[in-house]
């Protein structure tokens, strides 16, 4: 997929906040904050934008009426400003027009387009603190759905309500929903994509059979529960049997001999992902379709998901199979999907079920999921596995939770019996920089229908509506779930009184989060860990000290992601010699950390770490003042992480107001030392201990403080050094990517690194050069 034209950020604004000077009077009478915006084309994700520019052109006009002073509000400019490919200029500036609260109350909706090329929501900047307030989450009669009048008194799994949709979205939600999605322009927007996403897929051929090795048919299996959702959803808003003849085609196919082999193992069992997500799609299909149904299809429904799904469910219960390891001592994504496609499937057909598979299962699922998928989520919210795989975790776990809900009248504890599972929410706000994701460990297979819209299920259920805000600007709100997941009742800024910096303390991960905004998708963020290298369901990096880093609306130091799955030894171990960390995208030379002897981490690392913050909290408003004196830092000892070292620390501190980063780390070791970065950006070398790096029309500069005597930046290729153990098969190329080195002799050095993204407005002579401090002795005032 290509991303087209990458609007250029050129703000205009200081980094000091101090906004009012860079309000600049665009030709179209609205104030653009970002100062002249040049965009070379049209994105492509600017089709995200357009159902909310109508409503922003509504609000225009409303706001016109009402005597706003945002200036002459011109319909036809701003609808021209929509524009077509053709006309390089006609790109909508997505921070443009909101500037009154007129125009917030009428648009109702804060970010005004997911338009960049992270897929980022981008902010209106407006200063004006009465525009956004706390967050609210509302309750008993002031929710905007009806209550739901089934609450059985004494709940239990095999006791499913009487009317159908049972499945997630109960009657009375779709009933409501029509209006709801008048007056919501969130509501509004999912809605329109997700009728646009199922005439899309009603067009094509179904799903073809494609065999992944030991990635199976999980692609087929998620893409078919994809359209399944899309076209139940428009089934029911349409009331049109077209879409349910379409399911119909989509049904029969996967269960057809012209769908892999031609016995009971056709949805994969072996790779019991891909039956519990065939079994779920069964049953959403059975279950909001069931109206429409004949009575022999619905037989056909039941039979094959029995037959190819629940029956293999059945069996690993009962013990004895080869595939049922995700039953025991599985904290992650694994026992999540399995027992929620077993449970959304048997729920579906309980009562029309003849054979008991259905209820069998009900009585061992939840227990299972309890034991190991809700402890997924460690002490401190984290994930067990990645950030990435929290999608997968989180989708198949509140898939889970609120079918039960809806179906038999309460979750069973699926969402509290880990106290600590609401924390998930904030792990995955901070986990998410103003470019894209700390995405350390594995990516995981294509997402499909896995979303982050577990966030608004649980900032709902779990009483956090910062969970619902953030989810709800972003691109993968629009799918089925959060029609049903959301409340349009939720009201304020989930950036309101919210912390910039937050530590994870879990000794399994061990990382931190500091940014200089929540809402400026320029924001400087450092995002960086420690933690243990085992322990992550296989999905680890040998990565202690690994971070990321992102400025002026781009990702200057990233991750490589994935290495190959369908390695045969890519899963198998994460001891010391395991083939997995052969892979470069595996070992400790593929991050940015540092590396010794040219070797890989120790497996069995226990670091520790400390941290402080001077608490700086977002106001209500989008544009926040950062006080000269906010910082934060965060530092490791990664000791343990090393052979042929006798230490090695690392620390990263906020610098100078949140405008500068300083990364020191101090090593004493008998091996030879790397320090290593992978960038993106285009890496100029201007002396032996400053670089210059260019991404996006953007300068991050990047210097040495106090260097140790010969050292110098080298640009190197993202390839292992010579020497070291190389997997069977060839590392996978990482066009593009330049890593950036400092090589070290054996012995004793501190090498502090200074980050300095040039801002807009800031001289060379406001950036500040810290004095050296030794990382035991760092504090929040150490480099002041
Ligand atoms: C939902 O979207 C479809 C397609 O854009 C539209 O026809 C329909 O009117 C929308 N529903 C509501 C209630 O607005
Ligand atoms: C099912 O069919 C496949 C492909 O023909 C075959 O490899 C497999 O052994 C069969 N499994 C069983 C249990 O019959
Ligand atoms: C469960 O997994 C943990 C972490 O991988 C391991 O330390 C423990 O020994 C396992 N317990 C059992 C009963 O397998
Ligand atoms: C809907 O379609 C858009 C592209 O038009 C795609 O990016 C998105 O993932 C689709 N969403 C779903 C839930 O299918
Ligand atoms: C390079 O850019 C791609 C696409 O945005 C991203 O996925 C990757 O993480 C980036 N790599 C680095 C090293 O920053």
């Amino acid at each position: 997929m290509s991303y087209g034209a990458v609007p250029q950020n050129n703000s205009g604004r200081s980094p000091y906040g101090n906004t009012d000077l860079a309000y600049t009077e665009s030709s179209t009478g609205f104030i653009n904050p970002r100062g002249p915006t040049k965009k070379k084309g049209v994105s492509p994700w600017i089709k995200f934008g357009v159902p909310v520019l109508i409503v922003v052109i509504i609000a225009a006009v409303v706001g016109g009426i009402l005597g706003s002073k945002a200036g002459k509000k011109d319909g036809s400019s701003s609808t021209k400003s929509g524009g077509s490919s053709s006309d390089p200029d006609a790109s909508v500036d997505p921070k443009a027009p909101i500037q009154t609260a007129t125009d917030i109350l009428v648009a109702g909706r804060f970010a005004t387009a997911t338009q960049s090329k992270y897929m980022i929501p981008i902010y209106p900047s407006a200063t004006n603190t009465v525009l956004f307030v706390e967050p609210t989450i509302a309750a008993g009669s002031k929710k905007a759905w009806p209550e739901d009048t089934f609450k059985p008194s004494n709940p239990s799994p095999t006791q499913v309500r009487e009317d159908r949709p049972r499945i997630i979205a109960p009657q009375y939600k779709w009933d409501a929903l029509p209006n709801l999605i008048r007056s919501d322009p969130y509501l509004q927007t999912w809605n329109d994509t997700i009728l646009k996403n199922a005439t899309d897929y009603m067009s094509k051929q179904p799903i073809t059979y494609a065999m992944d090795g030991d990635s199976g048919i999980l692609d087929n299996a998620r893409e078919f529960k994809m359209r399944i959702k899309a076209f139940g959803y428009a089934y029911h808003m349409t009331q049109n049997t077209r879409w349910v003849d379409r399911a119909w085609e989509e049904i029969q196919h996967v269960i057809s001999d012209d769908f892999g082999p031609a016995n009971d193992t056709k949805w994969n069992p072996t790779h019991f992902l891909d039956t519990a997500e065939f079994s779920a799609a069964f049953g959403i299909a059975y279950d909001w379709m069931y109206a429409a149904w004949t009575d022999d299809q619905k037989k056909t429904i039941r039979e094959g998901l029995i037959e190819y799904g629940l029956k293999h469910g059945a069996a690993v219960y009962a013990g004895g199979t080869t595939f049922g390891w995700w039953t025991s001592n599985i904290t992650g994504n694994w026992n999540c999907v399995c027992n929620g496609g077993l449970t959304i499937g048997a729920l579906a057909i309980l009562g029309d079920d003849t054979t008991s598979t259905a209820s069998g299962l009900l009585g061992k699922t939840i227990d299972n999921a309890k034991a190991n998928c809700a402890l997924a989520v460690m002490s401190d919210g984290s994930w067990a596995e990645s950030p990435n795989y929290w999608y997968f975790g989180t989708t198949g776990h509140a898939e889970m939770s609120s079918a039960l809900l809806t179906a038999t009248g309460s979750h069973y504890g699926l969402l509290d019996v880990n106290a600590d599972y609401w924390r998930t929410g904030t792990f995955h706000m901070h986990v998410y920089g103003p470019t894209s994701l700390f995405d350390y460990g594995d990516h995981g297979p294509n997402k499909f229908s896995t979303t982050a819209n577990s966030m608004m299920l649980y900032g709902d259920l779990l009483d956090h509506p910062e969970f619902i805000l953030h989810q709800r600007d972003r691109a993968d709100s629009a799918e089925p779930w959060s029609m049903f997941w959301y409340d349009p009742a939720v009201a304020g800024a989930y950036w309101s009184n919210q912390k910039l910096d937050h530590f994870f303390e879990n000794p399994r991960v061990q990382w931190a989060a500091m940014r200089s905004s929540w809402t400026d998708d320029d924001a400087l963020y450092i995002a960086i860990k420690a933690g243990q290298n085992k322990g992550h369901q296989t999905h680890n990096d040998l990565d202690v000290g690994d971070f990321v880093l992102d400025a002026l609306g781009t990702r200057w130091a990233g991750e490589l992601g994935s290495a190959d799955y369908l390695y045969p030894q890519y899963f198998a171990s994460q001891e010391q010699n395991a083939e997995r960390w052969k892979w470069y995208r595996k070992a400790t030379v593929g991050q940015n950390t540092i590396v010794v002897n040219n070797g890989n981490q120790n497996v069995e690392s226990a670091p520790t770490v400390k941290h402080d913050t001077s608490d700086t909290a977002q106001g209500s408003s989008t544009v926040l003042s950062i006080p000269k004196d906010s910082t934060a830092f965060w530092t490791a000892d990664m000791t343990s992480a090393y052979f042929d070292a006798t230490s090695v620390k690392r620390g990263a501190r906020m610098l100078n107001g949140r405008t500068q980063i300083l990364l020191q780390d101090e090593i004493t070791a008998t091996g030879t030392i790397q320090w290593r970065m992978h960038t993106n950006a285009t890496v100029a070398l201007d002396s032996a201990t400053t670089a210059t790096l260019s991404l996006d029309g953007q300068v991050l500069k990047v210097s040495m403080v106090s260097p140790p005597d010969g050292a110098e930046f080298v640009k190197l290729d993202p390839v292992r050094p010579a020497g070291m153990p190389e997997p069977l098969e060839p590392d996978q190329p990482n066009p593009g990517v330049t890593v950036l080195a400092i090589n070290l002799p054996a012995g004793s050095h501190t090498l502090q690194v200074l980050f300095n993204p040039q801002w807009p407005g800031m001289k060379e002579s406001d950036y500040v050069v810290p004095k050296t401090v030794a990382l035991d002795s760092w504090s929040l005032r150490s480099h002041d």
